[in-house]
């Protein structure tokens, strides 16, 4: 099964990939994950896209095209994807499309996460991630059950986002509204549109998420 989260910045999308994974053995795809460790290894495209993550704008289509196609090449893809953050424009959209049908793989379903925007930014500017295995925290809905120790990996190393800040987080609010809320009309049309409830508990969010799926 392959499948699209789709949603605001700080819905959840990241969250509930890691328990899909966690849960049903997919891979989870987020460009945005992929473009931080590009930036971190200072790849060409890492520098190319640093500044305009930052500000919360989008990198070119070009450049995350080119990454998801090379991604959908590896084997593990096959045990099912979710994608994580992309597409994120209409051009995406089409291009993964294009992606799928080459590879001869389904799009099964693109899950709408709802919010709304002040929810978001709290949860974004309290987020952190374990600098060692990724597990996403946040400072009031999701603390490690030992404080200052990763749940996952024992960790004690946790970073910030460079984008997760209010000003960054509202422009990349209003980028989203622009550029990849028509996304929503987009596959309605297609018929693979689901909804959930976003700002309903983690555990909620999760249930909703595999009732779209069966
Ligand atoms: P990306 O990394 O994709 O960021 P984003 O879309 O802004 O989304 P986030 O990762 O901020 O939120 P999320 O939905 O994953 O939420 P999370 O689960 O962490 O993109 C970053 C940048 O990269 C973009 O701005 C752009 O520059 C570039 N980029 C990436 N993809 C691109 C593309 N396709 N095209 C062009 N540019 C691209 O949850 C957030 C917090 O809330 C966490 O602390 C979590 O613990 C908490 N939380 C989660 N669920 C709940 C809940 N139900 N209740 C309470 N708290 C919750
Ligand atoms: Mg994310
Ligand atoms: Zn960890």
């Amino acid at each position: 099964m392959n499948i699209i989260l789709l949603g605001p910045p700080g819905a959840g999308k990241g969250t509930q990939a890691r328990i899909l994974v966690d849960h049903k053995g997919m891979v989870q795809l987020s460009t945005g994950d992929m473009l931080r460790e590009a930036v971190a290894a200072g790849t060409e495209i890492g520098k190319q896209a640093k500044a305009v993550m930052d500000a919360g704008d989008l990198v070119t289509d070009e450049i995350v095209i080119g990454i998801i196609s090379d991604r959908l090449d590896q084997p593990d893809v096959s045990g099912g994807a979710i994608f994580d953050g992309f597409p994120r424009t209409l051009a995406q959209a089409d291009a993964l499309s294009e992606l799928l049908a080459h590879k001869g793989m389904a799009l099964d379903a693109v899950v709408e996460m709802r919010c709304d925007d002040e929810a978001l930014i709290e949860r974004v500017v309290g987020r952190f991630t374990c600098a060692v295995c990724g597990e996403g925290y946040h400072s009031t809905f999701k603390t490690p059950q030992k404080e200052g120790v990763c749940d996952k990996c024992g960790s004690h190393d946790f970073k910030h986002r460079p984008d997760d800040n209010e000003d960054a987080m509202r422009n990349r609010l209003l980028v989203y509204y622009k550029e990849t809320s028509p996304l929503i009309g987009y596959y309605h049309a297609k018929g693979a549109l689901k909804a959930v409830d976003g700002t309903a508990d983690i555990d909620v969010v999760t249930a909703q998420i595999a009732a779209c799926l069966t």
